[in-house]
């Protein structure tokens, strides 16, 4: 177990990163807004595995919160985050100062189309010009190899891939699995909001995911099985559903009805106790 570099400014960055790339050493990234759990845990272990240096960027953004979201809230647990990652191999955690990532004079905005559409948009309509402008900027700080995202939120993965690949940035973008409790309840910084009745609620969302995904792949109707998917979930008590949807696993091009053919992803946003809650799978 080795405690990781803590680098707050973008001087001690780029004279890291380059004393590095002199000793030939590869860069894995991982950007987190903190609150580090196993999910996060498991993506730069992940990364340790691809390359010989991993940083891991602790940030939580203001640009992707809309008014009336929890920024303020959301939890900031430094010191612990920096002792759970110099378990997991961690060699450099970057926690730039918010003023500087963002100066008085900023005027720059970055909005992806195409997979950035629909789905989360539609209910966080800045969301990914928020992501995409600070994975930008930290893409752009860190100069990474390859850069790792989860799945879990797979349409921020896709935005993310455009962008890479839209602006020429030399990074492999990689997206590393799921993980998730032995409920199967995928980890979020934000499931720490719930009491145990409601992490009880929350576990249902995996559950009825899972099975509308069978029913899919066993020829039910996409129409008629997200349908009853979502009101399965209002009948676990979840009191607001934003989508049960399924996309091309690539394009992320909705599909409304008919039967799966090629690979299709469904996506899930619902509200429960509260908490806003993501999950997909594979169909
Ligand atoms: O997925 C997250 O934690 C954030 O959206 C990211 C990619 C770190 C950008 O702030």
């Amino acid at each position: 177990m080795t405690t990781p570099h803590i680098i707050r400014t973008q001087a001690d960055l780029r004279g890291q990163i380059w004393e590095w790339r002199g000793g030939g050493e590869t860069i894995a990234f991982v950007p987190t807004m903190g609150a580090l759990h196993e999910g996060h845990l498991s993506l730069v272990r992940l990364a340790k595995k691809k390359a010989s240096k991993v940083v891991v960027s602790i940030f939580v953004n203001p640009t992707q919160f809309a008014p009336g979201e929890d920024f303020e809230s959301y939890p900031r647990t430094e010191e612990a985050d920096v002792a759970k990652l110099a378990t997991a191999g961690c060699d450099m955690v970057y926690i730039p100062r918010k003023n500087s990532m963002y100066n008085a004079h900023h005027a720059t905005h970055i909005k992806v189309g195409g997979v950035a559409e629909n789905l989360e948009t539609d209910h966080r309509p800045t969301f990914f010009d928020g992501v995409a402008l600070v994975v930008t900027k930290l893409l752009n700080r860190v100069a990474p190899d390859i850069a790792i995202f989860g799945e879990k939120d797979y349409q921020q993965l896709a935005t993310i891939r455009r962008l890479v690949a839209d602006l020429d940035m030399p990074i492999s973008i990689v997206g590393a699995p799921i993980a998730r409790d032995d409920e199967g309840l995928a980890l979020s910084s934000r499931n720490q909001y719930f009491n145990p009745e409601g992490l009880k609620k929350a576990r249902m969302l995996n559950t009825i995911m899972f099975r509308c995904a069978e029913a899919m792949r066993s020829g039910a109707d996409i129409d008629i099985a997200t349908r009853d998917a979502s009101q399965a979930l209002l009948d676990a008590g979840f009191s607001s559903i934003d989508y049960v949807s399924v996309a091309c696993a690539d394009s992320l091009e909705l599909v409304k009805s008919g039967k799966i053919d090629g690979p299709k992803r469904l996506l899930i946003a619902a509200h429960c106790e509260g908490v806003r809650l993501i999950d997909n799978c594979a169909i």
